[in-house]
Order: C-alpha cells, then structure tokens, then sequence
C-alpha cells in the first residue's frame, strides 16, 4: 500500500521540522510504531536511515527515500555501519516475539552494543520509547526489561530522551487486536482480578506526534516524559466501551481464577497475538501504568485524545481498508530471515499442482488471487482452513485468527491467515509460505501463464518434510488436495 497524505498522523503537529540535524536513524523500523514512524519523518523532509535486520524489496520500495541499513543489534560490528554519520537515533527495538524466557537478556545486550556503539560513532541523541510502570513496585518481566533498556541507554555520555507510554491504541496496534477480537468472540468474559487493574492507554497518532515533536524541540533531549491519553481506565471497562462501540452485549463475571498461562492460552485462540506474545504482556495487567512524570510537553505536540476518539479513529481505518501495519504481522520474529522457496539446495520433493484455462484477463484473475484469506475466506471449504487454523492455534502456531492486513492489496511480507506472502509479481504470480506449525517447510503458489487467448491458473502446493513425520503428512493431505484446490480455482475464475 502507498502512503499517502490522508494517512498521516502528524499533519497538525506545531512543532517546526528541523531539517539541518542530518541523519536520523530509525531502529525497530520493521515494528509496529517504528514502521509508522518513518512515513511521517520523510514526509516532514528529514534525512532517514532505516535500520533492519534484513534487507528486502518490499522494505526499500515502501520507503524509497530512505536509506536502508542491515544491521543486528546483537552483533556489535554491524552497528558500527548503521550508526555512521548519525545525529539522533530513534531506539525502538524490543525483542518480546523472542518469547518469556529470552527477550529480557537480548533486550539488555541490545541496549549496550547500541550505546557503546551510538557513542563510538558520535550520536548526539537518541531517544527511546519504553513503558510506563512504578519502580517502587514488583514490575512484570516485560515492564521491568523496558525500564532496564531505558537505564542501559541512559548509563552512556549521549543524552536521552525517554517517551513512556502504556497500551497504543491504533489500528493494527496488539492491544486494538486483542481487545477487538475478544469483543467479537467471546459472549462471556470471566474477568480475573487484574480486569481492575488501572491503565493509562494512548492514540497511536498522539504517540508519533510526540515521537516527531521531541525530535524537533531540542530542550526535551535528556529528559524523560511520561505520556497517555486523557482518561484512566481498567481493562474491564476497556472491553466495555469496546464492546458498546461494537454494539455487543457481553456478559462480564468476575472469578478468582489468575492463571496468566491459561488465560493467555485462552485468548490467544481467539485473537491474532500467539500464547507466548500474550502472556507477556498479559503478566503486565498486574501493573498500574499510569503518568506520573513531573516533565511536561508543550500541546504544540501533546494532544492526548479519549480512549473511545482513539478506538474510533482505529476502526475508521479499518473501514476505510486503510490498515499501514499491523502489530501481529511482525510473529513468527524475524520472519523476512525466513528460508525463501527458491532458496532451497534444490525445488521441493513433494509437489502437487492444478490448473485450469480461463477467458478471464490475467488483471481480473489476479485481482481475485489476492482477495483470498480476506472478507470472503478462501472462497471454498472455508471450514477446512478454519479447522486447519483452529488446530494451529492449539498447538500455539500462528493460527488463523490474523486474517489479512488489507482486503483487497497484498505486499510482501503480509499476513494471509497461516500464510506470509513471500513473492508477489502483478498479474502473473503470488507465492504464499506457510507460517503454521508444519513438520516440514511449504509454500503454496498461485502462478498466470498467457496461452494464446486464454490465461492458465495455477496452483501449486510445495512442501520439503523434516523427516518421515513430514511425508506421513503429506500423503495424508494428498486427497485433499484435490478437493480443495481444483474448487479453489473454479472460485477465482468465477470470481474474476
Ligand atoms: N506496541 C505497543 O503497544 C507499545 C506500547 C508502549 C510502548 N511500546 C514500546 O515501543 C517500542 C517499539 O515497540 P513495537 O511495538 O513497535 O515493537 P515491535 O513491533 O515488536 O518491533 C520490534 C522491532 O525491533 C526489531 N528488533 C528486535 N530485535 C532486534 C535486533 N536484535 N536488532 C535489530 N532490530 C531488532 C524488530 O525487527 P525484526 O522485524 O527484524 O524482528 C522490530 O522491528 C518498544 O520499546 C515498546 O516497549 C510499544
């Protein structure tokens, strides 16, 4: 999807760009808020450099007047390069998709090597979005790690400024995708203590305004501000006012039952965030986040907004099939690193391919390609793949439940269901890799070949199993395959 002006959040930002600084280097680009950060800094005029751990197509085209520069945070010498020339560096990397047990070590291990790094290179700013959180309290393990990363950075020579925020509320944001998809699920809450835990959730759009507003006010440098929205809510009466926004009524119970593994589980079954993800930052409902700094920022870039005018704004985009990113696209973590079919040693063992000749124009039957996995489902034996994202879910895979970005575009790297589109080629093909727990790789490919007057449609099935468990599965699939995916063509053609 193109950015354009109607998308951007910072168009009535008073702040004064100040182009004259150089290069400002954007980590966690590939991340929920770094991905919406960059759009607005380029469109203010500034000289971006896009830090990610690899590089890709779709990168460089979404941004193609920004520098791109591949580097891990975890191996210093990589770092060296991407902070050359660097006047103020966004840190914005945040390792959660890494799962409960490691993201803590390697957020702090990233944090050093960026500052030794940053001071090496002579950055002269940085500034860092962490989490809100009482130090005087016992923090969860992922409040705590955003406090470490804040102290880490702060401990070198290069001033920091540090934003706190709790939840964003944005469309795609996770705590969007969370609280909507239980509305839309779950008829019953059973609401744990934690429901009246206090939360201080913030607008996507505030958050960048002030991201961009502190780079441009040179005073905040060092400093650190606690940010949020205008009101203090719990998460009971989040999922109230989202449920009536949605015009859902729900039944609310309050248990004693605490277990954050089951309740994470639990949602994660129903929401596009898998168990590991949830859990993390469900262990931080415990927590109070509210404001609490005594530093205040100017309204020239500090408009917080009601939870409900942000809850709006998110589905307003939805509507409008205007989704830039989604938090949940970014698991399985480091998925671009991902091995690419045409990678492989040598094409996959196991193949199994269909066609059909159609009058349609390739445009009209590629159009239908990439509606799939979107409003319409797979356009056949829906239950099948419903049932094949519901065992996924079980088994903690990705599951079904992420759905798809956009309705009708597709760029690389989006989310179809248990899909990640790995290659698309405009009225000729569209390879989807399966991101579902597997015992072996797979790919499925939708490929237009002209004939004459008439288009070929393609669809081929590629699979490398692990081992013997992986051959009894595709022999198992085997019939299906048949079934599915000759329907599956028949669809797009009428569809076309
Ligand atoms: N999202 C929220 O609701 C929220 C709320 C309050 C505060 N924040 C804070 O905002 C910051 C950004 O959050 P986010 O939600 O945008 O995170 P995110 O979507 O999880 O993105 C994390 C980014 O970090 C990158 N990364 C991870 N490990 C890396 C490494 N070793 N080297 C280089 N890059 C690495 C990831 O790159 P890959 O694509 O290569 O994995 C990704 O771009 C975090 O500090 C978070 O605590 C977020």
């Amino acid at each position: 999807m193109k950015w354009n002006g109607d998308e951007l959040l910072c168009l009535n930002l008073l702040t004064e760009p100040k182009l004259g600084l150089g290069t400002i280097l954007v980590t966690g680009a590939t991340g929920y808020v770094g991905g919406r950060l960059v759009p607005e800094l380029l469109e203010r005029g500034y000289k971006v450099r896009v830090m990610a751990r690899a590089s890709s197509n779709e990168i460089e085209g979404r941004w193609p007047k920004a520098e791109i520069v591949v580097a891990d945070a975890l191996k210093p010498e990589q770092l060296k390069t991407a902070l050359k020339g660097v006047h103020t560096a966004y840190y914005l990397i945040h390792s959660l998709l890494l799962g409960p047990k490691k993201f803590e070590v390697a957020d702090i291990r990233a944090a050093n090597n960026f500052r030794e790094a940053a001071e090496e290179c002579g950055v002269k700013r940085i500034i860092y979005l962490g989490a809100l959180g009482d130090v005087q309290t016992t923090l969860s393990p992922h409040l705590r790690s955003r406090i470490q990363v804040a102290e880490t950075l702060q401990s070198g020579k290069i001033p920091v400024t540090i934003l706190r925020a709790a939840i964003i509320i944005g469309s795609g944001s996770a705590s969007y995708e969370i609280l909507k998809s239980l509305v839309m699920k779950s008829p019953v809450f059973l609401l744990p203590y934690w429901a009246k835990t206090k939360c201080q959730p913030i607008s996507m759009r505030t958050l960048i305004n002030v991201l961009v507003g502190v780079l441009e006010k040179e005073e905040t440098s060092g400093n650190v501000y606690d940010v949020g929205g205008m009101e203090i809510l719990t998460y009971e009466e989040m999922l109230k006012i989202m449920s009536k926004l949605l015009n859902k009524k729900k039944i609310f119970i309050h248990t004693f039952f605490k277990s954050f593994k089951i309740y994470s589980y639990i949602i994660s079954l129903q929401t596009p965030v898998s168990a590991p993800v949830v859990k993390s930052l469900m262990q931080s409902c415990k927590n109070d986040v509210l404001c609490q700094s005594v530093n205040t920022l100017p309204s020239s870039m500090y408009r917080p907004i009601t939870f409900k005018e942000a809850l709006l704004r998110a589905m307003s985009r939805e509507e409008l099939d205007a989704v830039y990113s989604r938090w949940s696209d970014e698991y399985p973590r480091a998925h671009e690193l991902a091995l690419k079919l045409h990678e492989l040693k040598k094409p996959p063992y196991y193949i199994s391919s269909y066609s059909l000749l159609s009058l349609k124009k390739k445009e009209s039957l590629f159009k239908s390609i990439c509606k799939i996995g979107g409003d319409e489902g797979w356009f056949n034996s829906n239950w099948l793949w419903r049932l094949r994202g519901i065992l996924d879910s079980i088994l903690m895979g990705v599951g079904a439940s992420r759905g798809r970005r956009s309705s009708n575009a597709l760029r690389i790297y989006d989310v179809v269901g248990f899909f990640r589109v790995e290659d698309i080629i405009a009225n000729k093909r569209l390879l989807l890799r399966a991101e579902m727990k597997l015992p072996g790789k797979a790919w499925l490919e939708f490929r237009i070949n002209e004939e004459g007057v008439k288009n070929k449609l393609f669809v081929t099935a590629y699979f490398e199993p692990y081992n013997w468990t992986g051959k009894a599965y595709w022999y198992n699939f085997l019939p299906f395959h048949y079934f599915i995916f000759t329907n599956l063509l028949k669809q797009i053609d009428k569809r076309s």
